[in-house]
């Protein structure tokens, strides 16, 4: 499969230097040590205020250090496949039980200054199962008010005036490359378009200044 660069090489939000890489050539890393994280996504016909379309639910979560994040975490490949620990961890965090496979991975990218490979998935699911997750973050997972402090949905709508929606939920802080993951899987899944990425990311920048 072909490596979309996206926007890895030009965010602000994400670890510099980085690179893109096949899961293949990270697992044959020595010395490397691997993350891996994955976005639930779901179409829904739900409107915000009744007017708003909401178009898809997309999961993140509050981390323990009050960073965004997707859910997943570290895997040590001696020990269980990048996919059965991603399994694991999204039973530790999510309470849920999900089996990831091979299918579901979409980029692997190396961090040379802390030599982490972090691991990106996705898996499309039903609204009903989403919202499953979300009850079960909420109530039996075990790290829930622990490492993960709670999961959130990203707004993907931009509010008249470029006030709330997407810029606002870019401007927050991000743990490592996610931002980077999202901006990226936004548009490759075509949960928004590449403009109203750009939009979203012109607002954000002013935001900040
Ligand atoms: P412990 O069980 O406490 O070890 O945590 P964990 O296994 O759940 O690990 P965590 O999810 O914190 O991820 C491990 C490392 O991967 C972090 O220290 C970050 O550097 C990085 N990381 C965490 N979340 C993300 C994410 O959503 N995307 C990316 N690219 N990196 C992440
Ligand atoms: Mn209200
Ligand atoms: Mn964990
Ligand atoms: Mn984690
Ligand atoms: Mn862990
Ligand atoms: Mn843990």
């Amino acid at each position: 499969s072909s490596h979309w660069s996206g926007n890895y090489a030009n965010t602000t939000g994400g670890s510099m230097a980085s690179g893109q890489l096949s899961r293949e050539e990270a697992l044959a890393c020595v010395g490397c040590r691997h993350a891996c994280h994955i976005l639930l996504y779901a179409d829904t016909e739900a409107q915000l205020f009744e007017e708003i379309p909401i178009r898809h639910i997309i999961l993140m979560q509050m981390r323990f250090d009050g960073l965004l994040g997707f859910p997943g975490g570290l895997v040590d490949p001696s020990e269980e496949s990048l996919e059965e620990g991603l399994s694991r961890e999204l039973w530790e965090e999510l309470g849920f039980s999900l089996s990831v496979t091979l299918e579901d991975h979409v980029s692997s990218c190396h961090n040379p200054s802390s030599h982490l490979i972090t691991h990106f998935y996705a898996r499309r699911m039903e609204e009903k199962e989403i919202r499953e997750v979300e009850r079960a973050a909420a109530s039996t997972a075990t790290d829930h008010g622990h490492e993960v402090m709670g999961m959130v949905r990203v707004p993907i709508y931009t509010l008249k005036g470029g006030e709330g929606g997407l810029p606002s939920f870019l401007s927050h802080s991000f743990i490592g490359n996610s931002r980077s993951q999202l901006e990226d899987a936004l548009v490759r899944f075509g949960l928004v378009t590449p403009e109203e990425l750009q939009t979203a990311l012109t607002h954000a920048e002013q935001r900040r200044k």
